[in-house]
């Protein structure tokens, strides 16, 4: 029982949510990035745009989550994400996560939701009590059915949904233990190692997240994400170019670090005072728009009707491996029915 992945492609499992129709250079560096390397390492990816979990704050704009959702599958593509090698879907379309997320919900203890961190951010940003659905506190045990329907060997993604893998990892280890047999092996985070990657900062060095208003966007042009650098944080205590840096607690100094080649020189003149913040921002600015000048250019040659036709073959290959997941399921739970 389970996944025999020693035979069989290992497969990968993530997924964003479609609250934006653009993912930004956090949501890259924390999981896209590796997405692309992985499925460029033969790994068997499954890249889900997740609809239904943007709903947990934006029910009331669902058309809008719609729209956004081929964005996403847009960006995903741009990023380096081959259809033909991967499997691109929209986490709705494959009915068998709803299943699963209520079974899963019957078996889920409450303190393990009312634990989690992120539940807590969560309350907050949605303010007023009344107003906060249901679907918010059983935000982990869907993402677990998103992941655990594909019995992946890792899920890879940014530092922040740390707490939702592990709870992820308790409820397949419950299940397995109440029904008695290993449907759902352990799977493995994928974090980046680098903790500038694994959380990005934004332009204003808080964690880089649309609700801030602090993002670099895979698609902005050239001249947005020029202005946006030119504003970026930096040292406060550097004044003038011959004023001390400290890179560790600089945004532009933490982009350099990821996309110029040759960042260390250049941190150690910013640190020595050798170096002023404009010529940092101006290369900076330089190496950015270089790194994602060819995603932009994929991303603006994609229409819609080709990223359906991606979506809908996505959709077959995702329900195939959860079709199998749910006889498993209902077999060792003893509802299978004959079926
Ligand atoms: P979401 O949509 O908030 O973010 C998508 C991915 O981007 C990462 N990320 C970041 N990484 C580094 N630095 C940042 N500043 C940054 N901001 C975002 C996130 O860690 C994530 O990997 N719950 C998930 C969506 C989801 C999912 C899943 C993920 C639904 N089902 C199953 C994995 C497996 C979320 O809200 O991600």
């Amino acid at each position: 029982m389970g996944n025999d992945q020693s035979t069989t492609e290992r497969r990968i499992l993530s997924g964003m949510r479609s609250s934006n129709p653009r993912l930004h250079i956090g949501n890259y560096e924390g999981a896209l990035r590796n997405w692309v390397e992985l499925q460029n390492q033969g790994f068997k990816m499954f890249c889900m745009v997740a609809d239904w979990h943007a709903l947990t704050t934006m029910y009331e704009q669902a058309g809008e989550v719609g729209r956004n959702a081929i964005e996403v599958a847009k960006d995903y593509v741009a990023a380096g994400i081959d259809p033909a090698k991967s499997t691109i879907f929209i986490q709705s379309q494959v009915k068998e996560h709803a299943e699963l997320h209520l079974l899963f919900s019957m078996m889920t203890p409450l303190g393990w939701l009312e634990r989690n961190p992120t539940y807590k951010e969560k309350q907050q940003d949605i303010g007023v009590a009344e107003r906060e659905p249901y679907g918010l506190l059983g935000y982990p045990v869907l993402q677990t059915a998103d992941i655990l329907l594909y019995r992946p060997w890792g899920v890879p993604v940014g530092r922040d949904q740390a707490p939702h893998l592990e709870i992820g990892n308790d409820i397949g280890g419950r299940f397995n233990r109440l029904y008695g047999q290993d449907v759902f092996p352990a799977f493995k985070y994928m974090i980046p190692e680098d903790e500038s990657r694994a959380k990005l900062p934004g332009l204003d060095m808080r964690k880089m997240s649309k609700s801030y208003d602090n993002c670099i966007y895979l698609s902005d042009s050239e001249d947005e994400t020029a202005k946006k650098i030119k504003s970026a944080y930096t040292t406060p205590s550097k004044q003038r170019k011959t004023d001390p840096g400290i890179p560790e607690g600089c945004a532009v100094c933490q982009y350099l670090k990821i996309y110029h080649p040759n960042w260390q020189p250049l941190w150690e003149e910013d640190r020595a005072g050798e170096r002023g913040c404009m010529q940092n921002k101006t290369e900076c600015i330089e190496a950015v728009n270089e790194y994602f000048r060819p995603m932009r250019e994929r991303r603006a040659a994609l229409d819609d009707g080709a990223i359906l036709e991606v979506l809908a073959k996505g959709r077959e290959e995702a329900t195939a491996v959860a079709v199998e997941t749910m006889r498993l399921v209902r077999d060792a739970m003893g509802l299978s029915y004959g079926l």
